[in-house]
């Protein structure tokens, strides 16, 4: 009989210690939920994925699309069907509301960019943003080859006998691509 009692006391303390551990883990995996949550409302969106996934089955490749169908007057990007304000076109067209000034700014970018990482690059790199996302990291705004460790314009000196102008527009143009997939 005492043995029993005692049993059920102890295991009555067991319970209450496992409840109260239980309720610590939550507790602990809740706040580790929240800084997530909190982490990637922050991080922007690749914006080269969201396009993939959000646009790419209507309107093919971003940059072909920019370049095809959009035009830059006055600093100001324009649509064949929607000529003026393409930004308020965009916010009730598929574009979540946060992401519209960043998908119109990269396709302004675009739609005034020679297609020339498609045509010297791309047989080795894929696309731009493949290439970024696999190969490249941007240091305090630098960017840098993962591979060989070198800031890429000085890579790029050594790199297919590119000259200067060659060198300056593609560290330009993957230094703009590697905001668009790195988004702060
Ligand atoms: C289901 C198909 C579909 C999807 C998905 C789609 N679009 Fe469109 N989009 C269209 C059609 C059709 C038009 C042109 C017709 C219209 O609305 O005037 C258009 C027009 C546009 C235009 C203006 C082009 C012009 O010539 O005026 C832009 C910019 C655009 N879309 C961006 C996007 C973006 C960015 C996404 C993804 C976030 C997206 N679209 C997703 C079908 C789609
Ligand atoms: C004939 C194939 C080929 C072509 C064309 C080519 N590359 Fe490369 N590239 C390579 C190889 C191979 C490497 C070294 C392996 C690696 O690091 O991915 C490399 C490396 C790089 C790197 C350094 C990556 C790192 O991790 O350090 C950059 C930047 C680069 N290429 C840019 C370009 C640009 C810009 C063009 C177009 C003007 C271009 N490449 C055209 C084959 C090519």
């Amino acid at each position: 009989m005492l043995t029993l009692s005692a049993l059920s006391l102890h295991w009555c303390k067991t319970e209450e210690q496992i409840t109260m551990r239980v309720n610590l883990k939550s507790f602990i995996l809740w706040i580790a939920a929240m800084l997530l949550t909190t982490a990637t409302e922050a991080a922007g969106i690749d914006l080269h994925l969201m396009w993939d996934d959000r646009c790419f089955a209507c309107h093919g490749h971003s940059a072909e699309f920019a370049r095809r169908f959009l035009s830059v007057s006055n600093g100001e990007l324009q649509g064949r069907h929607h000529v003026h304000d393409l930004r308020r076109f965009m916010h009730n067209h598929y574009v979540a509301d946060s992401n519209v000034d960043a998908v119109y700014n990269m396709l302004l970018q675009q739609a005034s960019t020679q297609a020339r990482f498609k045509d010297n690059c791309s047989r080795c790199h894929e696309s731009a943003a493949i290439f970024a996302r696999r190969s490249l990291e941007l240091r305090n705004g630098e960017l840098y080859g993962r591979n060989s460790g070198l800031p890429v314009r000085r890579f790029l000196d050594n790199h297919g006998a590119l000259d200067q102008e060659e060198v300056d527009f593609f560290t330009r143009l993957l230094t703009r691509v590697a905001h668009e997939v790195y988004r702060p």
